[in-house]
């Protein structure tokens, strides 16, 4: 959580590279932020000291004074804020300085031991001002800096601070800026005229360089007249391993779409046919792995987690295989049967999920494989993983995930398909799931979801029921629902209904049904047909309408793939509903943000 945003280089305007650099980031957190940056003055009231700029809210929203963006400087680092410690204010908003106003520093994750190393610089006589967490990391370089270097002075307060974290620190009279990490990500920068930057991910970098050094854990890398790595534990300087984007700048701009919800879900038929055309391999190579496996376990979060139960269903049912799933923050109590035969399948758009990297970690210890799926190169997941499959999908900036899932759900789908022998029906049904997407994303077809979210924007509880493949499909429309809508949604399979949750119906309920053309569509309609006893408001999505539906909204039917149209349908839906209850930036809902990296 959190995006944090440095630059040092020739430019003289690094104040606003690095505001642009953050409003590219700002789907890792966007409660507040703010940048410090070095003036080049000869006048003794900013000489060596760094000017620091901080708002409440999204920066976007934000009326920033100008003057301060086009400040004569070459050496500024920036935040914003998804607050963990310390209220949403401008005194919390990092960047946080020293007593000299000379150092500032920002901050991705925990400073587990914050308070005891907060008494200790009190009694040293440093003064704090804000309720951070991140305000110790200044002052310990401060403290430091009196009887060493700024790049010993930060590693040493960073190997000090517990917790997983990524730290910037800018120091304005060595005109340096120094980073490390451990859990967060960071990653730098080479442009042209050796500009350097550092970002918490590449989709802030690759408008000015696809040359990147995606930092690992316990490195520290130093930025100023020239770019230095350094292995943390031990001070020792290490060859940077530099790697080449393969984005383009453009993916990381809403082009034509009002919002990146909306283009990234117009995005999916081509997500599905370059997973298609360009992935049997990777599935091939997948469906090996799971068949030597003694024991394999699909785990993730949110969204990814629905991905990762909807695996289980399409292994099973089309390779007949039995696939273990888990919610990543749960996998970490459920370990104690893992073997070296074992084989982890790690989902994540990020790659950098705190709940699902941990897991990994220690079933990496245990010496099982890890064959992780994920969306972004360099991430944590990518780099830890023995076999990786990127998805391809492409920057996803909406923090409501989208094409990531249909990436998901493709990639798993094909490797079913492979693990039986059977690549090309796969393939062919991947193909129909895109076809169909084509159909409903027409204008005709957009009308008609429309209209079912016009029927429930004033609904204050919605219910969605599914059964077998079509529970996770229920969960993911549930998740879409809330995160962009706000309306408390409840998802659940269509056989719970009468242990408890039917007691919540009543006149006008409304409840949106799965029903696709296999072994689960008459027991799902008998479901409808309980709630729609009880008053209920059914909304059917699937291939075959039926007279229990008062709204019914038809996918094509291609079988295992049918989950593909229903989800998207179910994204369309949240996306217009939140149109419809009038929220301004479904890309960035309320307490959310896109990269989970804080337990
Ligand atoms: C999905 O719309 C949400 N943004 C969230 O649930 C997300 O799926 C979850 O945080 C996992 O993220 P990941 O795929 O990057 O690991």
């Amino acid at each position: 959580m959190c995006g944090i945003f440095g630059y040092v280089g020739k430019q003289g305007n690094a104040a606003e590279i690095v505001f642009d650099g953050l409003k590219l980031l700002e789907y890792r957190g966007y409660d507040s932020w703010g940048i410090a940056t070095k003036v080049k003055s000869q006048k003794s009231k900013v000489k060596n000291k760094l000017i620091v700029e901080k708002h409440v809210g999204k920066i976007a929203d934000t009326d920033i004074n100008s003057k301060f963006l086009t400040l004569n400087s070459n050496l500024s680092v920036g935040h914003t804020r998804w607050a963990t410690h310390g209220g949403v204010t401008t005194t919390n908003a990092h960047p946080h300085l020293d007593c000299s106003s000379t150092i500032a520093a920002v901050h991705n994750g925990i400073v587990e031991n914050f308070q005891e190393l907060k008494e200790e610089l009190t009694k040293k006589g440093h003064k704090f001002v804000s309720e951070t967490d991140t305000e110790v990391i200044p002052h310990l370089v401060e403290e430091n800096l009196k009887h060493e270097g700024f790049a010993s002075s930060t590693r040493d307060s960073f190997n000090r601070l517990k917790g997983l974290n990524a730290i910037v620190v800018a120091n304005a009279i060595s005109k340096e800026i120094v980073s490390a990490k451990t859990g967060s990500p960071l990653v730098v920068g080479i442009g042209k005229n050796d500009e350097q930057f550092v970002a918490s991910d590449a989709s802030g970098i690759v408008g000015h360089t696809k040359k990147v050094i995606f930092l690992e854990d316990n490195q520290m890398v130093i930025l100023g007249d020239r770019v230095k790595l350094i292995r943390l534990p031990d001070g020792k300087e290490i060859k940077p391993r530099f790697q080449t984007l393969d984005w383009k700048f453009e993916d990381t701009k809403k082009g034509k779409y009002k919002h990146f919800l909306l283009k990234e879900i117009y995005e999916q038929p081509h997500v599905i046919e370059n997973i298609v055309f360009n992935y049997e391999q990777e599935a091939q190579k997948l469906a090996g792995l799971i068949k030597k496996a003694f024991g394999t376990f699909m785990l993730g979060c949110g969204t990814a987690s629905h991905a990762a139960l909807a695996g289980t269903y399409l292994f099973s049912r089309i390779a007949k295989k039995h696939i273990n799933f888990s919610i990543g923050s749960e996998f970490n109590y459920l370990e104690d049967y893992l073997t070296k035969e074992s084989l982890l399948i790690p989902i994540s758009q990020s790659g950098e999920t705190i709940d699902v990297v941990e897991p990994v970690e220690k079933a990496k210890k245990k010496g099982a494989k890890i064959a992780a799926i994920v969306n972004v190169l360099g991430s944590t997941l990518y780099r830890k993983a023995d076999y990786k499959i990127l998805l391809g999908a492409g920057v996803e900036k909406a923090v409501v995930g989208t094409k990531s899932f249909i990436a998901m759900i493709s990639v798993l789908l094909l490797t079913a398909y492979a693990l039986a022998k059977k690549e090309g029906t796969g393939k062919q049904i991947l193909l129909y799931a895109s076809d169909n997407l084509k159909k409903i994303l027409q204008n005709k077809f957009i009308n008609s979801i429309k209209r079912v979210a016009e029927d429930l924007k004033d609904k204050v509880h919605i219910y969605i029921i599914g059964r077998g493949l079509s529970y996770a499909t229920a969960l993911e429309a549930t998740l879409k629902i809330k995160e962009t809508s706000y309306i408390h949604a409840e998802g659940f399979a269509g056989g719970e209904l009468k242990h408890g949750v039917i007691a919540l119906i009543e006149k006008g309920t409304p409840c949106i049904v799965f029903a696709p053309n296999d072994e689960t569509y008459d027991d799902i309609i008998s479901n409808a047909e309980e709630v729609k006893a009880r008053g209920g408001f059914i909304i059917g999505i699937g291939p075959r309408n039926n007279k229990v539906f008062e709204r019914f909204l038809k996918t094509d039917d291609i079988g295992d793939a049918t989950i593909i149209p229903q989800v998207v349908i179910s994204q369309l839906l949240a996306y217009y509903l939140a149109l419809e209850k009038g929220i301004k930036d479904p890309d960035k809902p309320r307490n959310l943000a896109k990269s989970v990296t804080v337990k």
